[in-house]
């Protein structure tokens, strides 16, 4: 299914910063597929900075992206990479993909920035083979309460999502994984760049489909 997700001008904000960002991301980048193996589906591949970062056991990577800029740029980075990258136009939340198709889901960054992640999460636990896992790497809400609620202010009043192509930074995305269905099996707390930016903290971890859900 062809999407109509268009940031013209956050693609080519983004596309720029990430790799201004990379010496300090690039390190979580690897530490999130870092012992991946077989057939992964990346969702919302942006313009494929984690496409580097997978090893020689992964015999194919499917990277959805329904931005048209960067998806030209994913194109572009697959190009430049070792494993078969397959660029793919679409939405996390409905996935033109088979049941049972993947062994691992890589989210990096995106459950901030899709409409509705939930239903991507559901998608997600319906394409993974069984065993399979997802792996994860997301800014989250705080903890503390005054940062939470700077943090619902700015996505509350869609100023946050306006500057950043949809992202919202005060989502529980763990707790979300958790209520769609995952056991949360490994994850640990991360701060990049100005540690209270609203954009911290994030989670670095992986989760794995209840096998009664
Ligand atoms: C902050 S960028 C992160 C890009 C990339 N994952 C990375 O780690 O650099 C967020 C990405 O989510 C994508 N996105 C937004 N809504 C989406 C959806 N419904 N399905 C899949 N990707 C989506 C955007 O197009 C964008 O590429």
């Amino acid at each position: 299914m062809a999407s109509d997700l268009s940031h013209p001008v956050f693609a080519r904000f983004f596309t720029w910063f990430s790799q201004k960002m990379e010496p300090e991301i690039g390190p979580y980048r690897s530490k999130l597929v870092a012992g991946l193996s077989g057939r992964i589906l990346e969702v919302g591949a942006g313009n494929g900075m984690n496409f580097a970062h997978y090893g020689k056991d992964v015999t194919e990577v499917v990277a959805l992206e329904p931005e048209a800029y960067m998806r030209e740029k994913a194109t572009d980075s697959a190009a430049r990479v070792a494993p078969k990258i397959t660029i793919v136009d679409g939405s996390a939340t409905a996935l033109p993909f088979e049941d049972d198709s993947f062994d691992h889901v890589v989210a990096c960054m995106v459950l901030c920035s899709i409409d509705d992640p939930e239903a991507a999460l559901q998608e997600a636990r319906r394409v993974l083979k069984p065993g399979g896992q997802l792996s994860f790497f997301e800014h989250v809400r705080a903890e503390g309460q005054a940062k939470a609620k700077v943090q619902e202010l700015l996505d509350d009043s869609r100023i946050w999502p306006w500057v950043a192509g949809g992202c919202h930074c005060s989502r529980d995305t763990v707790a979300s994984i958790e209520a769609a269905g995952f056991q949360v099996t490994q994850v640990s707390d991360e701060a990049i760049g100005v540690n209270w930016g609203h954009t911290n903290p994030h989670v670095l971890g992986c989760a794995s489909p209840h096998t009664s859900a």
